[in-house]
């Protein structure tokens, strides 16, 4: 069996798989989110601490796996650095003392294998990640081979619901506050842009709509002054923004690849509405449409695991004394790393 960490931002998770059956045998996470939704988003220090507690109490339940355990793995990039630490500290000292190899992790590509927690991996895929901390088009043709084809220029998906949720002061995390809002309201209201509309560029931008957002804060009078009408509206002709930039820019892309399978993946990948447009997409243009289970679309450590049993039959392993933190560099195109 392989026990695995993720804590690469505010969710302290441990997963158990195993080795033969690539089946998930343990899992917990323990989440954050009330801890940092006052300040309307995470605050590092903080989830470190918390990651503190929380991954040994976590590491208690799993110690009658401990002599069956083949390989820890960890993720160890992208992310937080000092939630990041936590993390690794807990795996190196794990391998060393159970004597048995580390498997690092890309946490973005652990967004990926999140799709075969319950189902056989199909490759070649087009997957689209959106998440927290990125957003991104990543062409998976193997284990080895991730190729990013479009990336955001500055925030991320999830990040823009975070702000647009923190500007009309609804708590974090942003994306199933705004998504649950704009059920009740009119996105059609508030007429917001939608970004590099008419750009060629195959890139996404998520900042210029967010100041967009801001503007129509302040013309409501400020959060303080807005209506549970004004914020229904304006999250609902938000997320309809958010909505057509990712549809418009996805179709360019669908235009070139000829790879039949597209997955959305991570934590905005959560969000129905998003998920509705791309069912009416994909039968479009006749792909077949992954959505990750809606327990596995934030971070965990179960994905973790998942995308550790392939790199442990790879021989994926690192010198305890030699895993690194590669913590906020945002990767732009090229392989994924
Ligand atoms: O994948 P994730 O757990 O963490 C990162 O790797 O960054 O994603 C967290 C992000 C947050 O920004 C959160 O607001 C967003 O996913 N999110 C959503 C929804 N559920 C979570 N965004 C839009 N709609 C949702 N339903
Ligand atoms: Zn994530």
């Amino acid at each position: 069996m392989i026990l695995s960490i993720e804590s690469s931002c505010d969710d302290s998770s441990i997963s158990i798989t195993e080795i033969a059956t690539k089946k998930l045998i343990y899992h917990k996470k323990i989440s954050q989110e009330a801890e940092h939704s006052c300040y309307g988003g995470v605050v590092p220090e903080l989830a470190s601490r918390l990651h503190a507690v929380a991954l040994p109490k976590i590491l208690e339940e799993t110690k009658p796996y401990f002599n069956k355990l083949k390989a820890i793995a960890v993720t160890n990039q992208p992310g937080l650095g000092i939630t990041l630490l936590e993390g690794i500290a807990m795996s190196k000292t794990l391998a060393v003392i159970l004597d048995i190899p580390l498997i690092p992790v890309h946490h973005l590509k652990g967004h990926i294998y999140s799709l075969f927690i319950e189902k056989e991996a199909t490759l070649p895929l087009l997957v689209l990640l959106i998440s927290g901390g990125h957003t991104q088009v990543i062409r998976v043709e193997s284990f080895e081979r991730m190729e990013i084809l479009a990336t955001s220029m500055d925030d991320s998906v999830g990040e823009s619901f975070d702000k647009t949720a923190k500007m009309m002061g609804l708590g974090y995390p942003g994306g199933p506050l705004i998504e649950a809002l704009a059920l009740q309201g009119d996105e059609d209201r508030f007429d917001l842009p939608v970004p590099l509309r008419n750009s060629s560029l195959i890139a996404f931008s998520l900042s210029g709509l967010k100041n967009a957002v801001r503007l129509k804060v302040e013309a409501c009078g400020g959060k303080e002054k807005m209506s549970e009408q004004d914020k229904a509206d304006l999250s609902a002709s938000f997320q309809k923004a958010v909505k057509l930039h990712l549809l418009q820019k996805s179709k360019k892309i669908f235009a070139k690849e000829q790879i039949k399978d597209f997955a959305i993946v991570g934590g905005a990948s959560a969000n129905k509405y998003i998920r509705n447009a791309y069912e009416k997409l994909c039968a479009e243009f006749d792909k077949t449409l992954h959505v990750v289970p809606l327990e596995y679309c934030s971070d965990n450590a179960a994905m973790i695991g998942r995308y550790a049993l392939d790199a442990y039959d790879k021989k994926e392993f690192i010198d305890p004394h030699e895993i690194d933190i590669i913590s906020t560099k945002k990767q732009q195109s090229g392989m994924l790393l």
